[in-house]
């Protein structure tokens, strides 16, 4: 059987990176019979770099009413918090015993979150694929829905699974497959066409939130950087136009287009042209997304209680791999 998993971390609010990477891409697999989803809200990811313990729950709960807003529904796939199913943790430690540090230091991501002064970055952050592992083998997921930034992650995943099944002569742990499949499986700032677009980016101009408003999504495209060229209406014509590419990348994924017929429509135009159509459909799009977002945190109760439950599934699945997994280990029942 198919099981997917994902998550997202509660740092702050979504951006578009998040929904054309891999949100937009999870409410596909909403219809398939075949295959069980579960999303979680990965808060103890969160954790492992500075954070205000003030407002941690609160972005817990938008992150999962930004779930439901672009299409999850809580009744056809499994919404929950990292941290209410404890198994997450417990695996996580069994299988720190077999990551090495060596690939761990590898990891861009920790190589670029850790700065120039990764002696100091914490244990936590060091071990975050390792967590990330946890997250997906403890439901012995089989699909890993992400944008591309995951894939070193993903492969740290499998490698641990074989790792574990080879180590103790078992079948326990599927390989799980990234699917990097979103629409826009890598978006870039609207600043920097060479920088992925990022919560962690200073400038908020950098980025569209799910959030932002209307005024607020026009802003930012037309400040968005671009080049003196008018678009061309070929694809490999965009060669060497990184912000221009990314544009057409995000008009395309928001108006569920190929690039090719949006380069055909707008063959010869320049950005002044291009940018207010770009502008109608971000906010065409993204409006129906923000408002029922609003509509599900005027009701924080009962986004809590669908958590809650959810964690209660959640937990079903995981209790019974955590206590096989430590049955093969070897520990006392
Ligand atoms: P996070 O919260 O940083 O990102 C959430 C998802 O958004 C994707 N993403 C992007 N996709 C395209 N372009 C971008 N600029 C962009 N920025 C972010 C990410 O690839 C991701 O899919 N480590 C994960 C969270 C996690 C997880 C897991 C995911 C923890 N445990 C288990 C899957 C399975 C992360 O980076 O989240």
């Amino acid at each position: 059987m198919k099981r997917i998993l994902s998550g997202m971390q509660p740092t702050s609010q979504l951006h578009l990176g998040n929904y054309l990477g891999a949100l937009k891409n999870w409410v596909n697999f909403q219809e398939d019979k075949e295959a069980e989803r579960l999303y979680c809200v990965v808060d103890l990811h969160a954790i492992t770099q500075p954070y205000e313990p003030e407002t941690l729950a609160k972005a817990t709960r938008e992150i999962a009413a930004a779930y439901m807003a672009a299409g999850i529904d809580p009744k056809k796939s499994t919404i929950f918090v990292q941290s209410h199913v404890p198994q997450h943790s417990q695996l996580m430690w069994l299988l720190s015993t077999m990551a090495q540090m060596g690939k761990l230091e590898r990891m861009t991501q920790f190589k670029d979150k850790a700065g120039k002064n990764a002696e100091r970055a914490g244990l936590g952050l060091f071990a975050y694929p390792v967590l990330m592992a946890a997250d997906i083998l403890i439901y012995k997921a089989t699909h890993v829905p992400v944008g591309e930034d995951q894939k070193q992650h993903l492969e740290l995943a499998r490698d641990l699974a074989s790792t574990f099944n080879t180590r103790y002569g078992v079948d326990l742990f599927p390989q799980p497959e990234p699917v990097i499949a979103g629409p826009a499986p890598r978006v870039m700032s609207l600043r920097d066409g060479s920088k992925k677009m990022s919560k962690s980016d200073e400038s908020d101009m950098s980025r569209i939130n799910l959030i932002d408003d209307a005024d607020t999504i026009a802003k930012k495209i037309k400040k968005a950087k671009t080049d003196p060229e008018a678009l061309p209406d070929n694809l490999k014509a965009l060669d060497g136009r990184p912000e221009a590419l990314n544009l057409i990348t995000l008009y395309a994924a928001l108006a569920d287009q190929s690039k090719e017929s949006v380069l055909t429509q707008f063959a010869g135009k320049q950005f002044s042209e291009f940018k207010p159509a770009f502008i109608d459909l971000a906010v065409t799009r993204l409006s129906p997304i923000t408002a029922r977002m609003n509509e599900l945190l005027s009701d924080p109760a009962q986004i809590d209680a669908s958590l809650r439950e959810g964690g209660e599934k959640a937990r079903d699945i995981a209790a019974p791999v955590l206590q096989e997994t430590m049955k093969i280990m070897g520990f006392m029942p």
